[in-house]
């Protein structure tokens, strides 16, 4: 296969001419040349021009566009165009528009009206597929195929008939026998026992919950299913291009489909991502996904295919990026791996769904900050050579699992509690604190990583808690924490005290769940009223902690010790005394156990034990970071400190900063600045 990176970052973004009269085009790429854009995605929504009718082709306009594309030296990533199928499609086939969990068939009129189970979707993007790898498989400008767009954006579940028929499939290739099933899914309970395969609907609205275990098969069949469609139009350009790569755009941390699952499949990850500039936090989050993306491609380099210039039209209130912002979020991504900065779009649309959102050539054209600030990039971007291909070194890894984000989001729980943000403060302490994470499914080998930490593994398997005790054996210092290791793969307890199989590796086991009742909810939920007999929060008190006391939210449990160190107690409430944080020596490592959940800078005294035990040396970059979130990653010789917060901070590192030409010490970093450092050329003298 031709390799899709270079010795320059891909720099350009979604190109949809066909929104455009031609005399438009010229002067598309001339300002495309203007601003160093070197590849453009073309056709992600073009299926309605490309067929107009069933099997009827028009592709004089793209055979233009991509003539005029490689005249002016861009490449074009090709969309197969299968996400928004035409209106003809759904007229023809009513059956394959998708269906609600409340049996609602949804109307075309949008994007991604399909059924990913339709026989006859499948069928005809296979066919458009097969059409335009024939037509545009050998044109000189294309470099890379752009399966769909966003698989599960808006449609990431059906619940219709075709849909009931493939989860059927799907599960007889998985039981094999329904009495299997039965016993995986506990029907047992609820009067729920199937006789045959033929019974089964995917989990419906019902009258109470429905039954977790097939709630949970539900979801891996609907990523699944997704993957599917995905993998035979990948098939048919392997067969027709073998040598072009394939990629579909990912969206960071998204809930709908199991990326693990999928990224063996994808030649090149590419991802979506649009933080809100109006969200202080949103650099920490967007920095998690570009870890995720990284470690998806198990350290591949990867493209971030779309960001917003400023401003999108999702939101209920859409803020602009501020001035630097758009620029700071590139170089976090190409920090964090990416060999390619693209945006969504091109041109600011003057019509259709989405004219209000943000474009690296605005409606007000080129004399806007917008653009000015494409072009600086754009053109920045040419002198970072040397670090395309370049690997990113981790010293912690997150584990991050699809099966226990579903499952720990089910109704019928202790509480309620959500994934992503268990996942995401953590790494954000680990990040603060100057360490670069890597995400892990956590059921591979662990073991070079100083760090691992494990939040809320609701479900774990064998393989993931050998792997984590592996890595406790072998030198980490593994942190696991509450929700962990409560049910198996099937979602059944682990019975005997929670933890199952972990609970050599901890030393401790679970008695009993006492959520705090001012838990977190969703976000906006009331808090509860002082007069509960719940305390909202409980105390925890160990040295390590600043003041020798933490504050524990949300969660608290009932912890036996078999033989481990007691780090820290509850102090107050039910739990009075029991244990909150607790450390056993296992092998050459650690491994801790915490029974609550903390506030940023009580995680943060925490992770510093962790750095401190494991013997890892972590140098800050810059003097001090009292405004907000700095963060410094190594990649490769270069060492990239980007300033997400509110303060200027003054660099205290030797090297010289390539974007500027100056040496870094000293080198003030404003708000949204950016140093790409790397050491001074140390001339070789003998020692005298
Ligand atoms: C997604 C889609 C794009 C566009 C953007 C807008 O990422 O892939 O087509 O709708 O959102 O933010």
């Amino acid at each position: 296969m031709r390799p899709l990176f270079s010795d320059t970052p891909w720099f350009g973004g979604d190109y949809n001419p066909e929104q455009w009269p031609e005399a438009v085009w010229d002067e598309d790429v001339e300002l495309m040349r203007r601003a160093g854009v070197n590849l453009v995605t073309v056709g992600v929504f073009a299926w309605s021009l490309l067929e107009p009718e069933e099997g009827r082709y028009e592709f004089g306009w793209l055979d233009s566009v991509l003539d005029l594309l490689h005249d002016n030296g861009v490449k074009v990533d090709l969309a197969t165009a299968t996400a928004a199928p035409p209106p003809w499609l759904s007229r023809r086939y009513p059956e394959s528009l998708p269906v609600t969990v409340d049996g609602v068939r949804l109307s075309p009129g949008s994007r991604q009206g399909y059924c990913p189970s339709s026989p006859v979707y499948r069928r005809s993007a296979a066919r458009l597929t097969r059409v335009l790898a024939e037509r545009y498989g050998s044109h000189p400008a294309v470099v890379m195929w752009h399966v769909n767009n966003e698989y599960g954006c808006h449609v990431a579940r059906c619940y219709c008939d075709e849909s009931a028929a493939a989860f059927r499939r799907w599960l007889t290739a998985k039981y094999d026998t329904i009495g299997a099933l039965n016993e995986a899914w506990g029907t047992a309970f609820w009067s729920q026992s199937y006789s045959s395969f033929d019974e089964i609907l995917p989990p419906r609205a019902t009258a109470a919950y429905p039954n977790p275990t097939q709630s949970l098969d539900f979801e891996r069949f609907s990523s699944d299913e997704m993957l599917a469609c995905f993998l035979e139009e990948k098939a048919i350009l392997r067969e027709v291009t073998p040598d072009i790569p394939v990629t579909t755009n990912f969206m960071g941390l998204f809930r709908g489909a199991d990326y693990w699952r999928w990224a063996e499949h994808v030649d090149v990850i590419s991802d979506d991502l649009y933080p809100d500039p109006a969200d202080p936090d949103a650099a920490r989050g967007s920095a998690l996904a570009r870890d995720l993306m990284r470690s998806l491609g198990r350290g591949r380099p990867w493209i971030l295919m779309e960001q917003s210039p400023s401003a999108v039209n999702t939101r209920p209130s859409n803020a602009p990026k501020p001035p630097g912002q758009m620029r700071a979020l590139s170089y976090q991504a190409l920090a964090r791996g990416a060999d390619g900065i693209l945006f969504f779009q091109w041109r600011q649309s003057a019509s259709g769904a989405e004219k209000f959102h943000s474009a690296m050539v605005p409606h007000a054209g080129t004399d806007t900050r917008i653009w000015r600030e494409i072009e600086q990039l754009g053109s920045e971007l040419k002198s970072l050579g040397e670090v395309m291909g370049a690997r990113v070194q981790a010293q912690a890894a997150l584990v991050f699992d699809w099966d226990s984000w579903w499952a720990i989001e089910q109704q019928g729980l202790p509480a309620t509690s959500s994934y992503r943000a268990l996942v995401a403060r953590w790494h954000a302490a680990l990040t603060e604190a100057g360490l670069t994470v890597d995400l892990t499914r956590g059921d591979e080998d662990l073991t070079g990583y100083p760090i691992v930490i494990v939040p809320s593994l609701f479900v774990t398997t064998d393989a993931q808690a050998a792997a984590i005790d592996a890595a406790a054996r072998a030198g980490s210092s593994v942190l696991v924490t509450d929700q962990t290791g409560i049910v198996d793969e099937n979602l059944r307890v682990r019975l005997g005290g929670y933890l199952g199989e972990l609970q050599s590796t901890l030393g401790v086991w679970i008695e009993e769940f006492w959520p705090l009742a001012g838990a977190w909810v969703r976000p906006g939920a009331i808090p509860v009223s002082p007069e509960s007999t719940v305390p909202p929060t409980v105390s925890v008190c160990g040295s390590l902690f600043a003041d020798g006391s933490a504050t524990g939210v949300e969660w608290s449990e009932t912890v036996h010790v078999r033989q481990a160190e007691v780090v820290a107690a509850f102090d107050g409430g039910p739990l009075d005394g029991w244990p909150a944080l607790t450390r056993n020596v296992r092998g050459n490592g650690s491994a801790w156990y915490l029974a609550t959940r903390l506030g940023q800078d009580d995680m943060a005294a925490i992770v510093r034990q962790l750095i401190a035990e494991s013997g890892l040396e972590v140098r800050r970059p810059d003097s001090g970071r009292d405004g907000g979130f700095v963060e410094s990653v190594q990649r490769g010789d270069t060492l990239f400190v980007i300033n997400h917060g509110t303060a200027a901070v003054t660099l205290a590192i030797p090297g010289t900063d390539v974007l500027s030409g100056g040496a870094a010490s000293g080198m003030t970093l404003e708000p949204n600045g950016v140093a790409a450092v790397v050491a001074e050329v140390v001339q070789a003298s003998s020692a005298s």
